[in-house]
């Protein structure tokens, strides 16, 4: 029975103590990240990369799973093991992101919409044959005057729903990621007013389409004013994205995942922690699901250099260490210079 199958993952992937590694970028955005610190983007370098982070020893400890970008899901470690079984042997779980990118939504200046529902069914088979368990779908809403429109709200809630329904059908746990972006100038109780639209129309969408909600995880962006604002006080944005949260959010979810959405490492490590020391406790998971906030500091010392692969490693283990801290409520910003 599919819902079987949703709960053993689920079951190893929702995790009081443990977040997600999202090391889904596609091919063009890792050719960001890369260009920043010189290193040529090509296949090869991005297996490397990908194997340095899932190879970090002991980063199970603090990860329960792993989003994976299909690409590297054929891919092996340096002795010949696919880089999905060095995952499950740190005690992770392989997942995959099956959205094909996003591009303008029609009839709406200023809007996205992301694709991929074409074949999904036919795709998500081959990924579970691949060894992934669950999966990642990314839409995006642009705070302007004029942005997200009813018309992006109603056009990206649809689709984050036809493919979490796709995703149970399939035996995979869906992770639905409306993502409200971090650029501009405007303030939190602009991002508040926007993101309660969105979650309410995501939410709506998904009850429509039958998605039973104790089978899906959600990957929100935290509640913070504009990036041209600087950096929002942790206490604020906790409290900002909690009342969002309760007011859009069913008790049947078990977990959500923020995602760091160009916060620095230290910021959304603070931002977690303080979401966590909230009371009272609401009724899910305040959980993480980091790309950037997590990989960004070992990126910059690997650099490409295979001497500094273990450096990075020890890097990177420790923002999972810290992140893990914050999941608990317990970190401070006193621990990042150790
Ligand atoms: P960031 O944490 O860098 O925002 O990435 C999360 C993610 O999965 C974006 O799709």
């Amino acid at each position: 029975m599919w819902q079987r199958k949703l709960q053993e993952t689920l079951a190893k992937l929702v995790d009081s103590e443990r977040g997600i590694l999202a090391a889904d970028e596609s091919i063009e955005t890792v050719g960001q990240r890369f260009k920043l610190q010189g290193i040529d983007n090509t296949e090869e370098r991005r297996r490397e990369y990908r194997e340095l982070l899932f190879s970090t020893p002991n980063v199970g400890r603090y990860l329960s799973g792993v989003i994976m970008f299909e690409e590297t899901l054929e891919q092996h470690d340096a002795n010949g093991t696919k880089l999905v079984d060095v995952v499950r042997k740190q005690g992770m779980v392989p997942g995959v992101k099956v959205d094909l990118g996003k591009g303008p939504l029609t009839g709406s200046p200023g809007d996205m919409i992301s694709y991929g529902l074409d074949g999904l069914a036919e795709r998500l088979e081959k990924y579970q044959q691949q060894g992934a368990c669950f999966a990642k779908w990314r839409s995006v809403y642009n705070i302007t005057e004029h942005n997200p429109t009813s018309l992006a709200l109603s056009a990206n809630a649809e689709v984050l729903a036809r493919y979490a329904a796709e995703c149970q059908a399939a035996g995979m746990v869906p992770i639905v990621e409306p993502e409200v972006l971090i650029d501009g100038n405007h303030s939190i109780h602009e991002a508040a007013r926007v993101s309660e639209q969105v979650l309410h129309s995501v939410f709506h969408a998904l009850h429509l389409h039958g998605v039973a909600l104790e089978y899906v995880m959600l990957k929100p962006s935290m509640v913070t004013a504009g990036k041209a604002q600087g950096r929002s006080n942790p206490e604020e944005v906790a409290q900002a994205t909690l009342t969002c949260l309760r007011r859009t959010v069913p008790a049947a979810v078990p977990s959500i995942n923020f995602l760091s959405g160009g916060q620095s490492p230290e910021e959304a490590t603070a931002n977690i922690n303080a979401l966590n020391q909230s009371r009272p406790r609401p009724p899910w998971l305040l959980n993480l699901s980091f790309a950037r906030a997590l990989q960004e500091p070992a990126l910059r010392i690997w650099g490409g250099e295979r001497q500094n692969r273990e450096r990075a490693q020890a890097v990177f283990l420790e923002r999972a260490r810290l992140n893990s801290l914050a999941l608990r409520g317990e970190y401070t910003e006193q621990m990042e210079s150790g």
